[in-house]
């Protein structure tokens, strides 16, 4: 019989809102997680400050350095974002310009899944293809299918106890998990 080790996923958040509907999935992904799998969540991107060349010169902050070390030593991440007019939060596109710039890139090979949900129709999915996008540049292996763009989010999601209410959409959220670990068990 094949011996796994236990698996450890991270969650970035791209929403810095106290009732967000993605903080809620974020939440809930520890539950729905293959039983050798652990995810935790890293910290908030909003403790970034505005990425700025200068400030880089003068040495990588705390927060960025600490978020890249987490990033490297992770199996795989996972990150679960709201869509801001068609295209990523700045919020988390400055944390990935952070993230890309430091001396060893943590995003570089590793498995990577996307999850949005939004209260409109479409959850997410043209942000979703922009994230993709950038993380081609910072050498991402990101996962393909099953996609988690979560629609009419309210329905589905209880922000009040970080739970997924709808089965359909807690079944593809672990099917997703489970092929993510898959994923990564074919690598190593
Ligand atoms: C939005 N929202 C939104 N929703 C969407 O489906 N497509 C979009 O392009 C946008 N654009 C957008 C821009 C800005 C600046 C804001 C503040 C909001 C709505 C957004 O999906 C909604 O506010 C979510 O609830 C935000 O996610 P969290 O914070 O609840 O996780």
């Amino acid at each position: 019989m094949t011996q796994h080790r236990d698996l450890r996923f991270v969650t970035l958040l791209g929403s810095l809102r106290q009732g967000s509907v993605n903080g809620a999935l974020t939440r809930a992904l520890p539950t729905l997680a293959p039983a050798d799998v652990s995810i935790e969540h890293l910290g908030s991107v909003g403790d970034f400050p505005h990425y700025d060349a200068d400030l880089q010169a003068e040495g990588f902050p705390e927060q960025v350095t600490a978020m890249g070390e987490a990033i490297l030593a992770a199996d795989a991440v996972i990150i679960v974002m709201p869509e801001y007019n068609y295209s990523v939060p700045g919020v988390l596109k400055n944390a990935l310009d952070w993230l890309s710039r430091l001396p060893q890139t943590p995003f570089a090979g590793k498995p990577v899944a996307i999850q949005s949900a939004s209260p409109g129709a479409l959850g997410g999915a043209r942000a979703q293809y922009h994230l993709r996008q950038v993380l081609v540049f910072l050498d991402a292996h990101v996962l393909n299918k099953p996609e988690i763009m979560i629609g009419q989010a309210g329905t589905k999601l209880d922000v009040e106890s970080g739970t997924i209410t709808d089965e359909t959409t807690r079944n593809f959220v672990t099917a997703q998990l489970e092929a993510l670990a898959a994923i990564v068990r074919k690598r190593n």
